[in-house]
């Protein structure tokens, strides 16, 4: 609920203020007429969004959609079967302490409204781990008519009275997933389309009580080198700003989940955990108010311990924002291989699973070390035009 202030004021100084030989005809007072954003949820946004930043902790992204699920579990040798699904969300979700790593997690709507194999509320099962229950929001990618082959995000239509279902129901925090393509330009047309996407996006999920994580993924698709994925990034997040501040979003009110700054995945010249640190931090620090309290990254096809050395290096000093993961692909791959559908491997993949939630816990701290990884944890896991 946004209401509008009218603030009238004049920067010029009171005629008694003016020196006395002065003699220039007093133009006309300036008038600004300035929309404040005072929304319901605000002081909610803000305390939900700090909790999802908190020390040491990220979110496990767990919302495939039922397509991409059902590619990850063919991966395994499972059916694609609601009770497949079931299974796997419960055993992410039951690890117990988990929550000492994440402080949220994104679902796929089915798992909002789900229950474990053991008939406990999903959502229940998370407060209970002092895990925050997310909710994807978008509705997917289609390709964007006039431009260069790219796509554009849709889900914009019935946003609102989703998203109040959806606090309803328990969550409180959104996601919204664009993709840019640099191999296919990226065109003006794509990232203004984008952009503003995300900023409508972000308006609505404040506007009903959830904090909007904003991702435009810059896809790792392409032979070009980091400093051309700067140069991209630079112009996403600058016009992603540019409509979430004409759209009054409140920054201390929301998440960000960038792809981190890399060659693309096709490009012969690989960068060190330092580059890509060095990289990313400029683009943040160059685009990102300080105001917005999380940087909450996405892995995009990089290997597991590949993701947790770049974060690790990018917390080994300070910076004015939580800097920390929202993984799925390196999150979850050891684990989904590791259970395999077998019932009697749940114990171990959640081992896995609790792994790599504090190796990257300790990467949020910058403590961590790759010392003693299993070489299966350095496989990549890029997939060319991969979908979520
Ligand atoms: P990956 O970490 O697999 O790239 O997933 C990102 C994502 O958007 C999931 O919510």
């Amino acid at each position: 609920m946004a209401s509008a202030t009218l603030l009238k004021s004049s920067f010029l100084p009171k005629k008694s203020e003016w020196g006395a030989t002065r003699q220039a005809a007093a133009p006309k007072p300036v008038t600004v007429s300035m929309v404040v954003r005072a929304g319901a949820y605000d002081d909610e946004l803000v305390k939900t969004a700090k909790t999802i930043a908190s020390p040491g902790r990220g979110i496990l992204a767990m919302d495939e959609s039922n397509a991409t699920c059902g590619k990850r579990l063919a991966s395994i040798g499972l059916e694609n079967t609601e009770a497949n699904r079931q299974a796997y969300r419960t055993l992410l979700v039951t690890p117990p302490g988990l929550g000492q790593y994440i402080s949220g997690a994104i679902l796929f709507e089915e798992t909002l409204y789900q229950s474990t194999v053991d008939g406990k509320k999903i959502v229940d099962i998370l407060t209970e781990q002092k895990i925050v229950p997310g909710i994807k929001v978008d509705k997917g990618l289609v390709p964007l008519t006039g431009s260069n082959n790219e796509s554009w995000c849709q889900g914009l239509d019935g946003l609102a009275s989703r998203e109040a279902a959806y606090y309803q129901q328990g969550a409180r925090f959104a996601k919204w997933r664009t993709v840019v393509s640099i191999p296919n330009g990226p065109s003006e047309l794509a990232v203004k389309e984008a952009a503003w996407g995300l900023a409508r996006y972000a308006a609505i999920s404040q506007d009903n009580g959830l904090v909007p994580i904003v991702e435009p993924e810059i896809l790792l698709d392409g032979q070009h080198g980091i400093e051309r994925t700067f140069e991209v990034a630079q112009k996403v997040w600058a016009e992603v700003f540019f409509y979430m501040a004409e759209n009054n979003v409140t920054f201390e009110g929301i998440l960000l989940k960038p792809s981190m700054v890399t060659p693309g995945a096709e490009c012969k010249d690989r960068a060190t955990p330092e580059q890509v640190a060095d990289y990313t931090l400029k683009l943040l620090h160059r685009r990102i108010p300080p105001a917005v309290p999380g940087i909450m990254f996405l892995s995009g096809g990089q290997s597991e311990v590949e993701a947790t050395q770049n974060l690790n290096a990018m917390n080994q000093g300070a910076n004015p924002w939580h800097v920390s993961f929202s993984y799925a692909r390196a999150l979850q791959n050891t684990c989904l291989k590791t259970w395999a559908g077998q019932p009697e491997n749940v114990k171990a993949a959640q081992d896995a699973l609790l792994l790599r939630a504090k190796a990257n816990s300790l990467a949020q701290l910058g403590k961590y070390t790759s010392d003693g990884e299993a070489a299966e944890a350095k496989e990549g896991m890029f997939v060319k035009n991969y979908v979520y």
